[in-house]
């Protein structure tokens, strides 16, 4: 992996592939290689970015309190230190609401949005109270509880399970607790979705247990124009569950 220093962090990537430049943001709490089994089917259209995001992977982080913008300003130094000006920028949940701040941000930097098992909503007062609640946990207990309680919720394929259990076990606990913060301030996105000009691609698991495919069908409603795919069966790893159908579908972002 390579790494730049920005932002007070070491930030690590991978890039491969030769086309149109296509970030793709990773969730939470998981790293760049949850992309690997669809990065091979992407690289012959595609110049493939994956970063870690702060905290996770091989990135660093820092002592004090962040949000979604600054992990999307991270990605945007990345992007200039690539010389890379405008790419397609594809983000897995907690990597849409940063792929979603940094389009708001920065829209002359990104030529196409594609939002992978995510939403726009900001969230619920309860749900933001349960976010504070973890990373308290994650404080006091180590990651153990966040990695129990997410695993069966990714994915219903043991397969699947095995990998993101030993993954999210790897994160480290300033990384969680700091990512979950920042997505419990994160704003709602829908007004800024209603007026982006970029093609927006939504790509969903129909049996995605953490987010309902509900959250993609509202923002279809409310941008009609946006591209939806539905993959019937996934969960919420479309990207291993369904890598083929899921590399199709980011096929759509090459405009
Ligand atoms: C993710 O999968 O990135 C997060 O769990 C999404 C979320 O908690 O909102």
């Amino acid at each position: 992996m390579n790494s730049i220093a920005i932002n007070g962090i070491n930030l690590a990537y991978n890039r491969r592939g030769k086309g149109t430049p296509l970030m793709l943001v990773h969730g939470f709490p998981l790293d760049s290689t949850s992309w690997n089994e669809t990065v091979p089917l992407l690289e012959n259209t595609f110049d493939v970015i994956q970063p870690d995001l702060r905290g996770f992977g091989k990135s660093t982080t820092v002592e004090t309190q962040y949000t979604v913008s600054d992990m999307a300003d991270d990605l945007v130094g990345l992007l200039d230190h690539l010389g890379i000006e405008k790419t397609a920028l594809a983000g897995h949940s907690m990597g849409g609401y940063i792929a979603l701040a940094l389009a708001k941000k920065y829209p002359q930097r990104v030529s196409a949005l594609g939002l992978i098992s995510s939403q726009a909503a900001a969230d619920s007062a309860e749900r933001k109270e349960g976010r504070y609640k973890t990373a308290a946990d994650v404080a006091e207990k180590g990651v153990g509880v966040v990695v129990e309680s997410m695993t069966p919720k990714l994915s219903a394929d043991t397969r699947v399970q095995a990998f993101v259990h030993d993954l999210m076990g790897q994160q480290s606990k300033p990384a969680m607790i700091g990512a979950l913060k920042a997505m419990a301030e994160r704003e709602d996105y829908f007004s800024f979705l209603s007026q982006a000009t970029c093609p927006i691609v939504l790509v969903h698991g129909s049996a995605d247990a953490l987010i309902p495919i509900d959250r993609a069908k509202e923002i279809k409603a409310a941008v009609p124009s946006a591209r939806f795919v539905e993959l019937q069966g996934a969960g919420h790893m479309p990207m291993m569950e369904l890598a083929k159908e899921t590399a199709k579908a980011l096929q759509l972002l090459a405009v």
